[in-house]
């Protein structure tokens, strides 16, 4: 890819976010940005000129109606060598191995918790695309509501092979390996600990940097990742949105035998292509692709007594038509001080009416010492009970309650306000922990009618 960026910026800051090894972002959250890999490539004024610069065509992508509301109205104007549309030929059904999408009844769900111990990366030949396991779907792609949460798993870069989901945003939170996503806005690299999300329509090709690589992803149907409100808080704190950053404009002209592969529908569409469709030389607009490092939000939490909702580590939420109702909430669980006095620390014992898929990125989670381990997944399902288990419930009653810190960890759950429905993949896979179903049992009575 060549770039040359004379005058990227995002408008809420002007400024480049820091080198990083190589790699220059923007920073912001829903800014209205604007780069360009050559000079004066970008069109100054006006988004659809007679004629655009260096012979680019110019196309717009929409991510919302074009009437929605400015504060969820996004679009994107891309300066490109051929519009996506010079690519629509013949398209076959491609083969969309163990990726599943909403509405999916293959199977019962069980009616329990259930727990997954990491499932190794395969050691054969595998994309980013090709290696996507579902785990859970909910709702229903066509009704935009909704999500599936997978795991991926990729033993290569996908070459000359492209790929957008037209189904869905896509939330990316690697577990092992770094991925660089090379997107039609520019280059994105992750790594564990840090998560990105594609914009739905959005084209990108995947590759491994480090070797092979594992993680979570959630395919958002409903509306967009945004940040969630923080009332009282504040106006500072939880995920800043500073710390939020958009690639630069990058193109690659070039003409090779491809594939473009389209999930749309819940099938996986693939056609010949000629050149690589990662040719935009220059965009302007709000509908982007970004990362963010988790490891800079800022918890905000109870300091003197009870376990405060998890809703308080919302690092962003997909919303419903109905108000404080989340389609999908990212939720994490950062390292952090634990501070309460005379307080069962550990999350509480709980029935919900929203669903949780988990997931651990690294180190311990605090509800459950053992048997949630990094690389694994957990659910509990729509008004499913439970809790700690009972090694930690018993550490957690009886520790002496000094200021501790939970150093070296970060969990993250999915939550939906529609349950979520198992596939056949996640049932059978041998990783899954039967004996997790019944882990409730082991919690007997303690109470005693002569002791307050
Ligand atoms: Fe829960």
């Amino acid at each position: 890819m060549r770039a040359h960026n004379p005058k990227d910026s995002g408008t809420d800051q002007g400024q480049l976010a820091p080198t990083e090894l190589g790699r220059k972002y923007m920073s912001g959250f829903g800014n209205g940005f604007e780069t360009e890999a050559l000079p004066g490539a970008l069109p100054i004024g006006r988004n659809s000129p007679q004629r655009c610069p260096y012979g680019l065509y110019a196309e717009q992508l929409s991510g919302s109606p074009f009437t929605a509301p400015r504060s969820t109205n996004k679009r994107a104007w891309l300066y490109r060598i051929r519009p996506t549309v010079a690519n629509w030929g013949h398209f076959d059904k491609a083969d969309i191995g163990l990726w599943r999408t909403g509405p999916a009844h293959a199977t019962d769900v069980p009616i329990a918790p259930m727990r997954w111990s990491p499932i190794p990366i395969p050691t054969h030949s595998l994309t980013f695309i090709e290696g996507m396991c579902t785990m859970t779907t909910t709702g229903d792609v066509d009704s935009r509501a909704g999500m599936g949460a997978h795991l991926y798993f990729a033993t290569r870069s996908m070459e000359d092979e492209y790929f957008y989901n037209a189904d869905g945003e896509m939330l990316l939170v690697p577990q092992e390996g770094r991925l660089r996503l090379c997107t039609e806005f520019g280059l994105i690299e992750v790594e564990p600990g840090e998560i990105a999300v594609i914009p739905r329509g959005v084209k990108i090709r995947v590759e491994l940097v480090a070797g092979p690589a594992r993680g979570y992803m959630c395919e958002n149907y409903g509306s967009a990742f945004a940040l969630p409100e923080r009332g009282p808080i504040g106006a500072n704190c939880l995920a800043n949105q500073r710390d939020f950053l958009a690639p630069v404009a990058m193109y690659e002209d070039r003409d090779t035998p491809s594939r473009l592969f389209v999930k749309w529908g819940g099938k996986l569409w693939a056609t010949a292509i000629d050149h690589s469709p990662l040719d935009v030389v220059a965009w302007h607009g709000n509908y982007v692709p970004y990362k963010y490092d988790l490891r800079r939000f800022s918890p905000v939490g109870p300091i003197l007594f009870d376990h405060a909702d998890p809703s308080i580590y919302t690092v962003l939420t997909s919303m419903s038509d109905t108000a404080g109702t989340a389609n999908v909430d990212f939720v994490i669980f950062p390292e952090r001080w634990l501070v309460t006095e005379d307080t069962f620390r550990p999350p509480w014992y709980h029935m919900n009416v929203m669903s949780e898929f988990m997931g651990l990125i690294y180190g311990q989670y605090d509800a459950k010492a053992h048997g949630f381990l990094p690389g694994g997944a957990s659910l509990h399902n729509c008004m499913l009970p439970h809790g700690p288990d009972k090694e930690s419930f018993e550490r957690a009653s009886n520790v002496e309650l000094k200021p501790s810190k939970l150093e070296g960890t970060m969990a993250f759950m999915f939550e939906s306000c529609l349950p979520q429905r198992v596939t056949e993949y996640a049932v059978k896979v041998e990783q899954l922990q039967k004996p997790y179903r019944v882990y409730g049992k082991m919690l007997k009575s303690r109470f005693d009618p002569n002791r307050p």
